[in-house]
């Protein structure tokens, strides 16, 4: 099985490049760039990486993400996960950025984005990972925050093809950022939120009415809500699912309670995604390998998820097609 999984070409939709920092990049970027962490070695590193929750997590990510400053910084952390993506076989990958993780620390936004954008052109000419970046609010900041930030990445619209929205969840509901996702949307962007993943289905219903998301990121509380669960199937709204991230973040108690083949047996347009790797244990395709084990997929199974990955991407047709009539043919 570790084999057919590895056969499959798959795509990657919902991944925080942040998130994909490991311990011993954290420490090579913080002698570069002379910064403090509070880590002594590698090992001291992995054993904080012990969560309670989204928050717990939160904390500890935003302090790992100090040690990048420079452009060529995040360049080399996208090209770190983009050679990671090549042992997979993830043949296209949709990133999320947090700038206001980094202008909020005196980065300018050029900075992040140029470093990131290089990285993933050169994955294109090199590795033939082809990847769109998605630029996310951080949504326990303020509505005028989010403001400042969609103002500034308008000058590299031609790199940025959609805003996300993550960060706590509780309390901090969709509807708080619907001015800013209409001006988005009006501005020519697509629009997705990370929704249902500790918060309540009514996040959901936000996410699709207020913000007019493409896609919902997480989504697996939309299970508790019958009428959702009608409309998200008629409409075959993607919700990509973060298997790993869920376990570490406390979503669901052990992967074998976790709800990804309930949502694809309700007939959802569910998918497998990486969420941060570096700090939940494992890349796309150890999260397919923990899937299929824990909850006994088939080939046909995940066929399904690969497929449905690219169903979900902002692939041209013609794109997606290639790369589904290669999983239908495998
Ligand atoms: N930022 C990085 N990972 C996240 C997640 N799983 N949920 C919300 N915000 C995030
Ligand atoms: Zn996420």
């Amino acid at each position: 099985m570790i084999e057919f999984i590895k056969s499959l070409p798959k795509a990657e939709l919902h991944l925080h490049i942040e998130g994909s920092l490991e311990p011993e990049l954290m420490f090579e970027l913080a002698k570069r760039n002379n910064v403090e962490i509070p880590f002594s070695s590698v090992e001291e590193v992995k054993k904080a990486y012990n969560f309670h929750n989204l928050q717990s997590f939160l904390d500890i990510y935003f302090q790992g993400a100090n040690v990048l400053i420079h452009e060529q910084d995040f360049y080399d952390l996208t090209m770190a996960y983009l050679l990671k993506c090549k042992e997979d076989n993830v043949v296209h990958t949709e990133i999320f950025f947090d700038p206001q993780t980094h202008t909020d620390r005196g980065i300018s936004f050029d900075t992040v984005i140029n470093g990131i954008h290089r990285a993933l052109k050169d994955g294109e000419k090199d590795l033939g990972i082809s990847s769109k970046i998605i630029m996310c609010f951080l949504r326990h900041l303020s509505e005028e925050e989010a403001f400042k930030t969609l103002e500034m990445s308008l000058a590299h619209k031609d790199k940025i093809i959609g805003v996300g929205l993550d960060s706590s969840e509780v309390g901090h509901p969709p509807s708080k950022f619907e001015r800013v996702f209409k001006k988005a949307l009006e501005e020519g962007f697509l629009t997705v939120a990370h929704a249902g993943e500790e918060g309540p289905a009514e996040y959901i219903w936000e996410a699709l009415d207020l913000l007019g998301v493409t896609r919902v990121d997480h989504g697996v509380r939309s299970l508790e809500d019958e009428k959702l669960v009608k409309r998200l199937k008629e409409e075959q709204i993607p919700l990509t699912v973060c298997p790993l991230s869920n376990i570490k973040l406390c979503v669901f108690d052990k992967l074998s309670d976790h709800n990804l083949k309930s949502l694809l047996d309700n007939g959802l347009m569910a998918m497998i995604n990486s969420d941060d790797p570096s700090y939940f244990g494992g890349y796309l395709g150890e999260n397919f390998i923990q899937c299929q084990k824990e909850l006994d997929l088939g080939k046909d199974d995940l066929k399904k998820l690969a497929i449905n990955s690219f169903k979900s991407s902002f692939l041209e047709e013609a794109e997606k097609d290639k790369w589904i009539n290669k999983i239908n043919n495998l």
